[in-house]
């Protein structure tokens, strides 16, 4: 039997939406496991980014749990959400989220554990994504596919457990887009990990195992 990594139970979340609270997410439950990857779809507001957000941590949902590799982790402290996040969670933001001062190698080296520093795996993977040349680059001078691209090498740099991407072709061509989702999946399978990936691209649905669909506050299962 497969190792569940990741377990969202009945999670609720609301926003504030002016003196009314607007609810986002309702009673969603899912689980990867590890070696699965997984795809969330739905329309543009429906919650991806919410869920995704809930999943890795970054926001506290009203009620419900989560469980990373079958610790509860839902009341965890700040200090304990950044360890696991820091260690097991590797998040490709929707607005990739670089920072403006760094140059790509230093965005890798800056999040790298501290007691790793490999310079090796910096390389590596920048010559898997194809982001050599854009080494010495601060984000402002690449392209949105670099960035995106640099986004993605920095999730993957402590080899996380649990990979959790936001849109991550949304900025690539369908060429390249469809090479970062098969790279994901290469991870995925190689080091048994657990992914999801949020997407609009339904080309790329082929490459994951399962399809969830967020209909009406609801996770729905496709495939
Ligand atoms: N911090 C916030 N405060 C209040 N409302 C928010 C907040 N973040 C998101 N929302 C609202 O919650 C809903 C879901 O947002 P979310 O970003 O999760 O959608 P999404 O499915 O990722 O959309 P997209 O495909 O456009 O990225 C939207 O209606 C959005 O306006
Ligand atoms: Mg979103």
């Amino acid at each position: 039997m497969s190792k569940v990594l990741l377990e969202l139970k009945d999670i609720c979340k609301a926003y504030q939406d002016g003196s009314e609270k607007r609810l986002i997410l309702e009673n969603i439950s899912l689980s990867v496991e590890a070696g699965e990857f997984a795809a969330v779809v739905g329309p543009s507001g429906s919650g991806k980014s919410t869920l995704l957000s809930v999943a890795g941590l970054l926001l506290t949902p009203d009620s419900g749990s989560i469980l990373i590799a079958g610790k509860d982790v839902t009341s965890a402290s700040k200090r304990e959400r950044t360890g696991i996040r820091r260690r097991q969670i590797g998040f490709v933001f929707q607005n990739h989220n670089l920072l403006p001062f760094l140059k790509t190698e230093d965005q890798l080296s800056f999040v790298q554990d501290r007691g790793v520093k490999d310079k090796s795996k910096i390389d590596e993977l920048l010559r898997e994504l194809g982001i050599e040349s854009c080494r010495s680059s601060y984000p402002a001078k690449m392209s949105g596919g670099e960035r995106q691209r640099t986004a993605i090498a920095r999730a993957f740099i402590n080899d996380p457990d649990i990979i959790l991407a936001d849109e991550p072709t949304a900025s690539l061509d369908a060429e390249r887009g469809r090479a970062v989702a098969e790279m994901i999946k290469a991870e995925v399978k190689k080091r048994n990990k657990a992914a999801i990936m949020v997407t609009h691209d339904t080309r790329i649905l082929d490459l994951t195992d399962k399809v969830y669909r967020i209909e009406d506050r609801r996770l729905v299962a496709e495939q």
